[in-house]
């Protein structure tokens, strides 16, 4: 029998009694063919993750408590981006316009694995990961590597080392050596390393009190040739370190705030890098405890802190070189972290002291009102310093005889006090 013969068999049977013709039955079919073609259209469209809804509120979708916003890694962290909704779509990350001040209004869907695990390898020194690109997620740059290698060492109780690097070809490193990696693992160690296979995701925990220190599985992992990222969780909002910047405490302002590390010799402002660059935090737990971790890359960088509390790291370029030191106290870590990248030099007592220094005493008159004017008020003293103006014309090893003419016979005079003098050379 045909199919056509079986509908209308089926139909005369059933629909004979109440009077239906065939006219009838198909006028409803059709109606409600397009009744199930609108529904399962709207839906798709809706439910489809780039639908951002009226004023970027998705009806089908539970508006963000305060903590998931908290939760949002930034995907569009480049500075003015025209287009940032189709930015955002490209990049297969999520955009819902948020009134929290700072959160990023364009952020990684939750589980967005950018990498799986695919080989795991035991060395006497630790762990050697292979991990894979996900062709399928979307990409930045398009400039990914595509297996990168992530070299685990236990290299003390007390300091972990990880790298991500380029399986294949080998990138950009600090040419810096710092301690050589101990051919054999440490058999005692504070930290257990933990991952997920895909997403590949890694966790970093203290033994003695179960405290995660590190977790990456907030964010993506980016590898590309010119842009590095990865994002983890903090145990702790008692986030230290990271110079050479302004802040108004030592303990960093965590509201979304993103810092450019980057150093080049320009003037102290607000949220600008000043003459130096130290990849280093110390996070104290909230139990005390305390950890430092460094990363070794010397690419210009910047890093993101938000309420999570989490943290966000970005480079342009060389690998992700990082060594996490366990304390357990504040000390405990500096020590450990100088005794991976050098101990500081002794300074000589006197560098300790009371400095003054500008630029801008115009000529030696100033200066000598200004030297006066510490003696007369009795204002501790231990150092003098000229900027760069006492040059002629700038220039190293020369003086302006016009208006610093006499400047030797001047710091000779301030000998006796024990007050020392340093002119400043700049290259
Ligand atoms: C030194 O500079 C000041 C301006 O800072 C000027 O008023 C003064 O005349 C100068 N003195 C000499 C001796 O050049």
């Amino acid at each position: 029998m045909e199919e056509d013969d079986f509908e209308r068999s089926a139909l005369t049977k059933e629909k004979k009694p109440t009077g239906w013709t065939n006219q009838h039955v198909l006028a409803l079919t059709l109606v409600v063919v397009a009744c199930v073609a609108t529904i399962c259209t709207t839906l798709t469209f809706f439910l489809h993750p780039d639908y951002a809804g009226i004023d970027g509120v998705n009806p089908f979708e539970p508006a963000p408590t305060e903590a998931s916003v908290e939760e949002r890694i930034n995907c569009i962290p480049d500075k003015d981006v025209e287009n940032a909704e189709e930015l955002c779509s490209d990049r297969g990350c999520v955009w819902r316009p948020t009134i929290v001040d700072g959160a990023p209004w364009c952020f990684f869907p939750t589980g967005h694995g950018t990498y799986r695990l695919v080989k795991e390898e035991e060395h006497t020194w630790g762990t050697r990961l292979t991990l894979e690109r996900e062709t399928y997620i979307a990409s930045f740059f398009n400039q990914d590597i595509q297996t990168l290698s992530l070299d685990i060492e236990f290299q003390s109780q007390t300091r972990l080392h990880f790298k991500f690097y380029d399986a294949s070809e080998s990138r950009f490193e600090v040419p810096i050596p710092l301690l050589p990696r101990p051919a054999e693992a440490a058999r005692v160690t504070d930290y257990t390393i933990t991952y997920t296979t895909r997403p590949f995701t890694l966790e970093i925990t203290r033994k003695s009190t179960g405290e995660v220190l590190w977790d990456t599985s907030i964010g993506a992992l980016i590898f590309e040739d010119q842009f590095l990222s990865i994002s983890t969780r903090l145990p702790s909002s008692n986030l230290y370190g990271f110079g050479e910047s302004e802040h108004r405490s030592f303990r960093h302002d965590m509201n979304w705030r993103t810092w450019g590390l980057f150093a080049r010799d320009q003037p102290p402002g607000d949220a600008i890098n000043l003459y130096s660059v130290h990849p280093f935090y110390m996070n104290v737990e909230y139990d005390g405890n305390t950890h430092g971790v460094l990363l070794f890359n010397l690419n210009a960088q910047d890093f993101t802190v938000q309420p999570t509390p989490a943290l966000t790291y970005r480079t342009v370029g060389g690998v992700l070189d990082f060594y996490m030191f366990l304390g357990p106290t504040p000390d405990q870590v500096i020590q450990q972290y100088t005794e991976l990248i050098g101990r500081p030099m002794l300074p000589a007592y006197w560098a300790l002291g009371y400095h003054l220094s500008r630029y801008g005493y115009d000529n030696l008159t100033n200066l000598q009102d200004v030297v006066a004017g510490m003696r007369e008020y009795d204002i501790p003293h231990d150092a003098q310093y000229s900027d760069i103006d006492y040059m002629d014309h700038n220039l190293d090893f020369t003086l302006d005889e016009e208006n610093f003419g006499g400047l030797g016979e001047f710091v000779e005079s301030l000998k006796p006090d024990g007050t020392r003098y340093i002119i400043m050379l700049a290259s």
